[in-house]
């Protein structure tokens, strides 16, 4: 595998692939490598001539410093799993190399997206996360690029950005992927301690727990649409799981329309929804997600 420091070096590996006519898969990453992120990774070299993936801690898209300061870093165990994989090359540009020393913000204003749910709770964040994609769309011009369900707002943006810009990639969502009791995999579950990474179990209890009464309340009452007051009462069952719980802080619960991303307070079994769900363990922040019809 080719670790790439500059895009200098990162163009010249490019142009081999091109010359070649090879096909460009594309796996950004922060790093902290998990099976979540490998599968992403094979998916990509299954489809693709060649693999890049890039390791990249972005400060933009970290509104809380302390937050970025204690983000999971382990470049050598990343680098061993993407030799393991077959990846074919590693981008790891320094912060000098992605953002110059006068570098202008571009305004994105595409979507409602930006300031709901994550958005909102994390201003600033989406921005960032666009910002830095751009940035290596155009320098690394994939065909396709993979992105995880985990991260379900992200990518909703990423592909309405890339239908938005015109831009000639294909963008292939992956399942979430879990461990074998239900969590989520996700880099910042390496900073849970043991008894936290049993309470982020919740997570997932409460998004199953609504998605069976959501299903349960269609079979009982023979399709009939779940009106506002239920799904408040449902929504209210399932998030009990999380208050019960005293290691974790609740910070949304909601359901939205999977087609427009827009919340819903009642279920027309015709569409699709999805719910999902933030909390606060100590100060690692979790989120997760589930279709739930
Ligand atoms: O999902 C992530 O790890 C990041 O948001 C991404 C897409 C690599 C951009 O920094």
């Amino acid at each position: 595998m080719e670790i790439l420091r500059s895009i200098s070096s990162l163009q010249t590996f490019l142009q081999k692939c091109r010359k070649q006519n090879g096909v460009i898969g594309f796996v950004p990453t922060m790093g902290a490598l998990h099976q979540g992120h490998l599968s992403l990774l094979s998916n990509s070299i299954k489809d693709n001539d060649y693999t890049i993936c890039s390791i990249y801690i972005n400060p933009k898209q970290f509104n809380k410093k302390e937050d970025l300061i204690s983000y999971p870093r382990t470049i050598g165990s990343d680098i061993e799993q993407l030799k393991q994989i077959h990846c074919d090359a590693l981008f790891l540009p320094s912060d000098s190399e992605m953002y110059h020393a006068a570098d202008v913000s571009i305004v994105y204003d595409f979507t409602h997206l930006f300031n709901m749910l994550e958005g909102e709770k994390r201003p600033g964040h989406f921005l960032g996360v666009v910002t830095i994609v751009h940035k290596l769309f155009n320098l690394i011009n994939p065909d396709k690029a993979y992105f995880g369900e985990k991260d379900y707002q992200q990518l909703q943006i990423i592909k309405l950005f890339v239908k938005n810009y015109n831009l000639p990639v294909e963008i292939i969502s992956c399942a979430t992927v879990r461990n074998s009791k239900g969590l989520a995999l996700s880099s910042r579950n390496k900073n849970l301690k043991p008894h936290e990474a049993e309470a982020a179990l919740n997570l997932v209890k409460t998004l199953k727990k609504l998605k069976h009464d959501v299903s349960e309340f269609k079979r009982t009452y023979s399709n009939a649409p779940l009106k506002k007051q239920d799904l408040i009462r449902l929504k209210h069952l399932a998030i009990k799981i999380i208050i019960a719980n005293p290691l974790i802080k609740l910070d949304y619960f909601e359901i939205i329309e999977s087609e427009n991303f827009r919340f819903t307070d009642y279920i027309d079994y015709n569409k699709n929804y999805r719910a999902l769900i933030a909390v606060y363990i100590g100060e690692i922040r979790l989120i997760d997600n589930i279709s739930i019809n």
